[in-house]
């Protein structure tokens, strides 16, 4: 099918490749004339693992275009994703107005009929927003479809839970889209729900924020089982083997972030009051998840007494493993309160270093492209997110570097058990 994308962030970028792999052709459109440029040249201007070859692969075989002109995106495909940022404001709704500029240009564009898809994560009833917005705006009065498809995608297996979706959800208003949006995921071979625009909306955000509770759910745990003597790792292995909760989403740590939980958290919480209802429930994992960090911190306060001319190694900037990206990181986080109160840090990160730079204050801060390096004169090391590769840390190294053993580990990766008997001072979360 010939298909456009209009934003080409992580959401477009991704999937308008993903399309192209499973033999659409896809023009992906941005209105960053140099990122067009970058793309268009080779460049990825993000990191995901996988999505450069396919990516290669796809613009060689024809498959994959780019270009700024929404126009010429519009013009020459039958299918339109709208995959725009969708930020939030001061008061946790949602800003809208990328979304709606889009369906202004969408419309101005069309000559013929048209099928306009939603994966933005947008609060319910924006379908019925962008639907009367192109009505509104579409000199050419032409026929179309407005259709919500939201992206459940992860970063840093975003070309992984694409190719291999839970699911593919399809929100429409009426039957006749439902076809060409079957043929578009049918090489996916995913169960196909298909809804109303609204449900379809909800699902979204629902979905995130209930991995979110999840996370709450067991960093709270983690502090009882701190309290309590017990081992939450022990406990989540134990109830996550019941199929009805399941063990994924259940690593307790230094509290979750990215561009998405948190935002869109805020959001569901607005959008219900806007509709009659105060979900008490999600304020709640919000809470829970700020609380983490402070106690987090409030362990290396603890042990370390007076931060002020401590030199700290910190393990890890990005949000998550597998991923360049520092949006609302808690890593990020962790470094700016221990700046703030007055240690100086030595940090390493696989990919997210770059990144980082822009959010951390210069001074204070030394950036180490070798993690085994990190520890080299500090009083402490900290793990702050959970990339494989720091359980490959060379301990007896790091050990030797540090004035102290101490290890405070917020993603849980090493066993409490082993770090004693090579005569760590070693702390983590729930354990
Ligand atoms: C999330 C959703 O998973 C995805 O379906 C949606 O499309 C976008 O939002 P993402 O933000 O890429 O994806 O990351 P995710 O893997 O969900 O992790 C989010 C945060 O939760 C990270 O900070 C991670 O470290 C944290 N997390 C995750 C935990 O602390 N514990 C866990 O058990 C899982």
């Amino acid at each position: 099918m010939k298909l456009s994308i209009i934003g080409t962030g992580y959401v477009g970028l991704v999937t308008g490749t993903c399309f192209a792999e499973v033999g659409h052709h896809v023009f992906c459109v941005d209105n960053d004339a140099a990122k067009v440029k970058m793309l268009q040249g080779g460049g990825i201007p993000i990191y995901e693992p996988g999505l450069e070859e396919i990516v290669k692969k796809n613009v060689a075989a024809g498959r994959l275009k780019f270009t700024s002109s929404t126009a010429e995106g519009v013009q020459e495909s039958d299918v339109i994703f709208i995959a725009v940022p969708t930020p939030p404001q001061p008061d946790g709704s949602v800003d809208l107005s990328y979304i709606e500029r889009v369906a202004r240009d969408i419309a101005a564009a069309m000559t013929s009929y048209k099928i306009v898809v939603d994966k933005s994560t947008v609060p319910v009833k924006t379908g019925e927003k962008v639907a009367e917005t192109i009505k509104r705006y579409c000199a050419a009065k032409v026929e179309f479809d407005v259709v919500s498809n939201p992206e459940f995608l992860r970063e840093g297996f975003a070309v992984g839970d694409l190719m291999h979706p839970d699911r593919v959800v399809i929100g429409v208003r009426s039957q006749r889209p439902v076809a060409a949006m079957k043929e578009i995921y049918t090489p996916f071979q995913a169960p196909i729900i298909v809804t109303d625009i609204n449900s379809a909306e909800l699902i979204k955000h629902a979905a995130n924020s209930f991995l979110a509770l999840k996370i709450s759910y067991i960093n709270a745990l983690a502090n009882i089982c701190e309290a309590a003597g017990a081992n939450v790792q022990e406990v989540a292995h134990g109830i996550g083997l019941d199929e009805r909760i399941g063990r994924r989403f259940l690593n307790a740590g230094i509290g979750f972030g990215g561009s998405c939980f948190p935002k869109d958290l805020s959001a569901f919480i607005k959008i219900s009051e806007q509709v009659g209802y105060d979900f008490k429930l999600l304020r709640e994992v919000q809470r829970i998840n700020a609380d983490q960090m402070e106690r987090f911190v409030k362990k290396i306060t603890d042990t370390l007494w007076v931060l002020k001319d401590k030199k700290i190694g910190v393990l890890g900037l990005a949000f998550k493993q597998n991923t360049d990206d520092v949006r609302s990181s808690p890593a990020i986080d962790l470094c700016q309160k221990l700046l703030k109160d007055g240690a100086t840090l030595r940090v390493h990160d696989p990919k997210a270093m770059a990144k980082a730079r822009p959010l951390l204050p210069e001074k204070g801060v030394t950036y180490l492209n070798d993690m085994h390096a990190v520890a080299e004169g500090c009083d402490a090391l900290v793990v702050a997110t959970e990339w494989d590769e720091f359980k490959q840390l060379d301990l007896a190294r790091a050990k030797k570097g540090l004035t102290h053993p101490i290890l405070f580990d917020g993603r849980n990766l090493f066993d409490p058990a082993e770090m004693e008997k090579l005569g760590w001072i070693y702390k983590s979360v729930g354990r």
